[in-house]
């Protein structure tokens, strides 16, 4: 017998199939035991009618808990009432495994223990839906930069110095010397630029956040574009153009999931491009208006970005902040040489800021001024500042957060749910 997965259900209409899955609810009216089962795909119903089966096949479909494993085998009949539109009439059912009382139980549980339960949480309806998505808009990313011509070039993880400000570093120890977990890969990017001329990475990086906030993650995946010769202005269409597929891609190719998670989706229909783009300035001038106190100079925090994300009924790009409240690495606007040229993009919804990114300083004696401003230690950065040695030119990048764009997506508050395990200031188990 074929053993087909739920989801390919709608071509095995009135054949016999093998289904291999988990308990996921069991309910009884007499003659007839009802066991719907999951397989990763989706759910089934499987009818257990007694004069079809033998009566200990009958029996244990009773009594069988929750989560246990089994190969469940019969024919496909199409139901309208049936979630999936199909069911199974079964014929033999085989248990693999029988669980344990299963933890989660359809109530409400705290979040904290669905945490300390995310091993098994990972089952629910709800998560796979979200990491459905998260695959989704991962792989649009690399279509998108594919389909481009970019090449996808690793970045190392243990890193010899900070690259977005040392407060936020993880130190491990490397055979007795200090090293640090990548804050991000782009300084490693603008080597591949030079070199490969379009380059992403995409990785895991690390920033040891003290703050407990539903935006931050001590462990986050980053996809990180740097492009030889871009100057802001191309780097924020790129910017643009990528948020837009993704969008797309994720409406077009998740519809279902989407509607598992109540997802309203007529703001994501609003993602087409141009999104706005203001300047620092202006931001400030609409956060004051709302009657937020903040002088100039400050970066936003979260509760501006909301703000500011809320203003606009598309994601909205922040260019030329002050540079002070910026990395050593941005180029300086030539027309105001205390702004940088840089952008961040806020998502709409209030979800807030989904990309950091710009132009960088491509001029030798300038960055090592910055490096020095910013009190870093300069033998750690002389390969960094070879590139701007040996045929240096002006390039630009960003990087964009996976578990916010997928919070964002999915219409979800909070960033932990959107990674399949996530680390946070006092979480590392499971
Ligand atoms: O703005 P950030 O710090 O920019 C950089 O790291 C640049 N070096 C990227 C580049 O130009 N190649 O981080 C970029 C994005 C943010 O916009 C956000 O989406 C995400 O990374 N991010 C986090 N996501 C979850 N938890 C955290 N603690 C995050 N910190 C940044
Ligand atoms: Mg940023």
């Amino acid at each position: 017998m074929t053993w087909v997965y739920i989801n390919q259900l709608a071509e095995y209409e009135g054949k016999e199939v093998e289904l291999r899955g988990w308990v996921y609810h069991r309910r009884s009216s007499g003659k007839i035991h009802f066991l719907v089962i999951r397989d990763g795909t989706g759910l089934c119903q499987c009818v257990i009618f007694q004069p079809e089966v033998s009566p200990e096949v009958f029996e244990l479909a009773d009594h069988i808990p929750l989560e246990s494993s089994v190969i469940v085998r019969g024919k496909v009949r199409a139901d309208k009432r049936a979630p999936g539109g199909y069911e199974l009439g079964v014929a033999e059912l085989e248990v693999v495994h029988q669980a344990e009382e299963y933890p989660i139980q359809p109530k409400e549980h705290g979040v904290d223990f669905l945490l300390r339960h995310r091993h098994l949480w990972l089952r629910s309806p709800r998560q796979n839906a979200i990491m459905r998505i998260r695959h989704q808009v991962i792989k649009a990313i690399r279509d998108f930069f594919d389909q481009r011509g970019f090449v996808l070039l690793d970045a190392p993880v243990f890193t010899p110095s900070a690259c977005e400000g040392t407060t936020t570093l993880f130190e491990v120890n490397y055979f007795g010397e200090p090293a640090y977990l990548t804050q991000s890969g782009q300084l490693y990017m603008e080597a591949g630029a030079m070199a490969l001329g379009k380059v992403y990475c995409f990785g895991p990086t690390f920033r040891a956040e003290k703050s407990k906030t539903r935006r931050h993650l001590t462990e986050f995946w980053m996809v990180e574009p740097e492009v030889a010769w871009y100057h802001l202005e191309d780097i924020m269409e790129l910017a643009e153009d990528l948020v837009v597929y993704i969008v797309e891609q994720v409406l077009e190719q998740r519809k279902e999931e989407l509607k598992r998670l109540e997802r309203d989706t007529s703001p994501l229909e609003e993602v087409k491009k141009p999104f706005p783009r203001i300047s620092y300035d202006q931001a400030l001038k609409i956060l004051k208006e709302k009657g937020a106190e903040i002088e100039w100079g400050k970066d936003f925090g979260g509760d501006e970005e909301t703000l500011l994300s809320q203003h606009f009924s598309r994601p909205v790009m922040i260019h030329r902040y002050p540079a002070g409240c910026k990395a050593f690495y941005m180029a300086r606007d030539p027309k105001n040489p205390r702004l940088a040229l840089c952008v961040d993009m806020l998502a709409s919804e209030g979800y807030g800021e989904i990309i950091g990114g710009g132009e960088r300083e491509w001029d030798y004696q300038r960055l090592l001024e910055r490096i020095e401003e910013h009190n870093l230690p300069g033998q750690a950065f002389g390969w960094y500042l070879d590139l701007r040695r040996y045929g240096s030119v002006p390039h630009s990048g960003f990087g964009l957060g996976i578990e916010r764009t997928v919070a964002w997506l999915c219409g979800i508050h909070h960033i932990r749910e959107t990674i399949p395990f996530p680390r946070m200031l006092e979480r590392i188990y499971p």
